[in-house]
């Protein structure tokens, strides 16, 4: 039986830049209608020419595909409303890193402090302009997003019209928070469905499950997978597909991301059938972004599997993905782009 999936979208997207750019942007454009786009590079996306710049350096590595590429601005408590209402034709979301707790997030907001960010989300919200969220304290690794729900409430109750993404999220407590505040939305990631910290670091270190946040516990799995399979109209999928060139990630000193966008929506289809919720993986995957991210242009794209069995490449370029090596069980079989 071959399963049908229109205009997926990944909500969550590392694209990187020069040669890793032109490597992995390709992989996505294939699959995906359309995709945010992180602004971790170095120096972040930070004005309206780097944006806009990117955006055109994005067009032409993913060249002859239909996909549509939304931009993101690096979160500063320094932008004002004039600055944000002359790049809002430009922008889907900006997103917000805590200073120093991942990849290229050294200039993100150290402290929290409401009334310094007030502004800046004042006029987010005034322009309806979506904050995406890394949501992790610098405490202990296993509880550094858990410690972040009160930073999370903080904002939801302070900026009640402000849309606020918490990205990839990995825990029960995150999970329970979409709930309890009707501004809170969330991403899911593909590997945080799949594993745990056992897979990571339970045998032989992994170095390309390690990725922030880290991978959790059993029971907070289970609660992505629920709300995940039932397809909740507040998460979304987001791969976070983070992709390291080989040496950075066998490496001593690890960079931290998984790299699964060739792969994501093959392993979706598996994990969804095993689960018997296939019918919800078109809301996941598509209809719940276009939900909450009201405004946007979604390309028409239509995407076919079938259970037959792929074998994943050892390597895209330089980079080596989830299950490298490994067969999964479902294949794209077409692909019909407008
Ligand atoms: O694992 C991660 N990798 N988490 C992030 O938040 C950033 C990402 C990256 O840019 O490599
Ligand atoms: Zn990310």
């Amino acid at each position: 039986m071959s399963i049908t999936l229109d205009s997926p979208l990944d909500m969550h997207l590392h694209l990187r830049d020069e040669n890793m750019l032109s490597t992995v942007a390709p992989l996505s454009a294939k699959t995906f209608s359309g995709a945010i786009i992180m602004p971790n590079l170095v120096p972040p996306i930070s004005t309206k020419d780097e944006l806009l710049a990117y955006k055109s350096r994005i067009l032409e590595a993913t060249k002859g595909h239909t996909f549509k590429p939304y931009m993101t601005l690096f979160f500063k408590p320094t932008y004002t409303k004039e600055f944000l209402e002359s790049v809002r034709d430009e922008l889907t979301a900006i997103k917000l890193y805590p200073a120093g707790i991942t990849t290229n997030s050294e200039g993100g907001v150290a402290g929290f402090d409401v009334e310094e960010l007030r502004p800046t989300l004042t006029a987010m919200s005034e322009l309806d302009i979506p904050l995406c969220v890394h949501g992790e304290t610098n405490g202990f690794v296993m509880d550094r997003e858990a410690e972040f729900v009160s930073i999370y409430e903080m904002l939801a109750t302070n900026f009640p019209k402000l849309k606020i993404i918490m990205e990839h999220i990995t825990t029960k407590e995150s999970v329970e928070a979409l709930d309890k505040f009707e501004n809170l939305y969330a991403t899911i990631t593909l590997h945080h469905l799949l594993i745990t910290l056992d897979d990571v670091a339970g045998g032989m270190l992994q170095p390309h499950l390690f990725c922030k946040p880290i991978a959790k516990r059993p029971q907070d799995r289970e609660a992505l997978r629920r709300v995940a399979f039932k397809a909740h109209p507040k998460v979304m999928f987001g791969s976070d597909s983070a992709p390291h060139p080989q040496h950075a990630k066998e490496s001593c000193g690890c960079a931290a991301g998984v790299f699964t966008a060739p792969i994501a929506i093959q392993v979706l289809t598996e994990l969804f059938t095993q689960y018997s919720t296939i019918e919800n993986l078109q809301a996941f995957l598509s209809g719940n972004a276009q939900n909450i991210y009201s405004n946007i242009e979604i390309p028409k794209k239509t995407i076919v599997l079938e259970k037959e069995a792929f074998l994943v490449p050892n390597k895209y370029g330089d980079v080596v993905p989830i299950y490298a090596g490994e067969t999964i069980k479902y294949s794209i079989i077409e692909r019909k782009e407008i």
